[in-house]
């Protein structure tokens, strides 16, 4: 098992100098438009003390790609200076930077994009609220492919040393990969290997751009390993996915768990933790994995670490900025309030507090 503070190279040459990572957390502190705010440089700089890397909250690539009012976006060049205000603190506080890339797809809203929400076919999420999309077409479709390639020379150009491609929490390459949201009977959907195809071309596109970068530049992918719906993605067909996955010159695989010892629902995958059939899926690959979830305390941490090479720790950094430090430093007096008080400790910019608020009140319905 590896300990916390043991350094780690990825294949690309990025050297981390510790096992923590800040996984991807959007708190809405972007401008409408996902032009970036005094705050969020000061979020992302008090985030980085510590952890060896921080992954950026998620940034659309196209407009209609949008999740949220105030979430980062990497859409357009204009975005370029201020991303580079994220890097440029992330670096400062001593961590590597990449930046997450998503489409939203059907998990949005016409309210926040101006217009019908789209995705791999027209049939909208199970739950209250959720708009049925647009199915794309294929030029659509291109255009994404497209796009995720220019965000990550934007990435590049922003001084990132990566970019984390979102394959997960139910957005569009999930959805592309799901066979809930993917009912196509052309190329893109049908088989499990065709449901494949949309989420490998994303990353062949991605990786074309890695060429231009001047220094390690990493390239990650996250996914969710199972879904609740009927039908839906099952850890079969993920560990499906991650043979091919492992083809790639990939940098890290991530996964989103809502808690690192949940099990799957799958009968044939019932006895252990998902995570711990993934990390065997993966042993002697070289891919190291990103494991988050649940964790709030020194013994979690390390037991996440007994099957992933890295350990990523969301909601206890945020209400607790310098969690990575005590733990790399031995220190044990750590947060122990529920999150939804915890908030109220920390002088957080406002539109940040009120998002953290309204999750808080209905944890079960975020599927981020
Ligand atoms: C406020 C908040 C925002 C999040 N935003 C994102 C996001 O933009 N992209 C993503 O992949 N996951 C997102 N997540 C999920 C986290 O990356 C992580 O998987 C989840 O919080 C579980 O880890 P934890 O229990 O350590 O918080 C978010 C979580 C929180 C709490």
């Amino acid at each position: 098992m590896p300990n916390f503070n043991e350094p780690l190279t990825l294949k690309s040459g990025l050297a981390l100098k510790n096992r923590l990572v800040v996984p991807p957390m959007t708190v809405v502190l972007s401008f409408h438009d996902g032009a970036i705010t005094q705050e969020e440089v000061a979020h992302y700089k008090r985030l980085s003390q510590g952890s060896g890397l921080v992954i950026t909250g998620t940034a659309n690539v196209t407009p209609n790609g949008k999740g949220w009012p105030g979430e980062l976006s990497v859409a357009s060049d204009d975005m370029i200076p201020g991303l580079a205000r994220v890097a440029d603190a992330i670096h400062e506080g001593g961590a590597k930077a990449i930046l997450q890339i998503f489409h939203a797809g059907r998990m949005t809203s016409e309210k926040t994009i101006g217009e019908q929400v789209v995705s791999a076919s027209a049939v909208a999420a199970e739950g209250d609220g959720f708009e049925t999309p647009r199915e794309l077409t294929e030029a659509e479709i291109l255009e994404i492919i497209e796009a995720f390639g220019a965000a990550t020379r934007r990435a590049i150009v922003a001084g990132f040393d990566g970019v984390e491609v979102h394959g997960a929490n139910m957005y569009l390459i999930h959805q592309f990969f799901s066979p809930h949201s993917n009912r196509r009977t052309d190329k893109w959907g049908g088989s499990l290997a065709k449901r494949m195809v949309f989420p490998l071309a994303v990353l062949e596109r991605v990786f074309t751009e890695v060429k231009t970068a001047t220094s390690p530049f990493a390239i990650g992918y996250r996914f969710s390993p199972v879904e609740g719906t009927d039908p839906g993605i099952r850890l079969e067909d993920t560990l499906a996915l991650l043979e091919e996955l492992k083809k790639l010159p990939l940098d890290y695989l991530h996964v989103s768990l809502k808690h690192y010892a949940r099990k799957a629902n799958s009968e044939n995958y019932s006895e252990k933790p998902t995570l711990v059939y993934l990390h065997e899926a993966l042993s002697g690959s070289n891919l190291p994995l990103i494991a988050v979830g649940g964790v709030r305390t020194r013994a979690e941490a390390a037991a996440v670490l007994e099957n992933a090479e890295l350990v990523a720790i969301g909601q206890q950094n945020l209400v607790e900025p310098n969690f990575a430090e005590k733990l790399l430093a031995g220190q044990d007096d750590f947060v122990t309030k529920p999150f939804g008080e915890a908030i109220y400790d920390l002088e957080m910019p406002h539109p940040m507090l009120k998002y953290l608020e309204k999750r808080y009140a209905t944890p079960e319905k975020k599927v981020l």
